[in-house]
């Protein structure tokens, strides 16, 4: 019997590369001060800590989206449910996302943020399903490539649940755990995995 899940980037692995990105971002924006934002909800965990790790005056915002179905069938539109607070109008931002899969939903984003006249836009992911890619766009800094599996943990939910999973789990049995979504229960914060 295959296991429904197994770790692919365990805690120490993903502290260790956000404390690169953090010095890279820092050194790459060295006397500017970007603003950093986040995608809800998947994201903020990562953005909470890669800005500890850059050492410039950085500010922080957020946006909510809601997908029209998919991100397939919705080619990528989103509606916007919760606007940044403040204008990126002349900042330096940088888009700090948990999962690039399809693109579809962060290409349109991109899209209306460059609307609005920042000095200049980048992104940093946390993980790149490169293969997925539909939309190309170009992922400035990036955590790690993602293998073609679903996955949950540090941010990344399956049905709401399993954001606060420490480490990245590729979920191999997906039919099981729809089945029983509370198979990965063993691997929430001072639990013992037991597989
Ligand atoms: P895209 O428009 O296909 O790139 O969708 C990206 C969004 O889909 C991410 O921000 C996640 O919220 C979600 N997503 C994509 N792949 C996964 C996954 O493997 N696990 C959990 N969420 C995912
Ligand atoms: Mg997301």
């Amino acid at each position: 019997m295959t296991e429904v899940a197994s770790v692919v980037f365990g805690r120490e692995d993903i502290r260790r590369r956000i404390e690169e990105l953090g010095r890279t971002i820092t050194g790459d924006y060295e006397g500017r001060a970007p603003v950093l934002v986040s995608v809800l909800k998947g994201g903020s965990l990562f953005l909470a800590d890669l800005i500890r790790e850059v050492h410039l005056p950085v500010a922080i915002d957020y946006m909510s989206i809601s997908r029209y179905g998919g991100a397939a069938e919705s080619m990528g539109r989103v509606r916007i449910v919760k606007d940044l607070d403040e204008d990126i109008g002349g900042r330096d931002v940088i888009v700090v996302e948990d999962i690039v899969d399809t693109g579809l939903t962060l290409s349109y984003l991109l899209s209306t943020l460059r609307s609005r006249d920042p000095a200049s836009l980048a992104v940093c992911a946390l993980l790149d399903k490169a293969v997925r890619r539909i939309a190309p766009l170009t992922i400035r800094y990036r955590g790690f490539e993602c293998p073609d599996v679903f996955v949950i943990g540090y941010g990344l939910d399956f049905e709401e649940r399993y954001r606060n999973v420490p480490d990245i789990l590729a979920v191999h049995d997906l039919a099981a755990l729809r089945e029983d979504p509370d198979l990965l229960l063993p691997y929430l914060p001072g639990e013992r995995p037991t597989a």
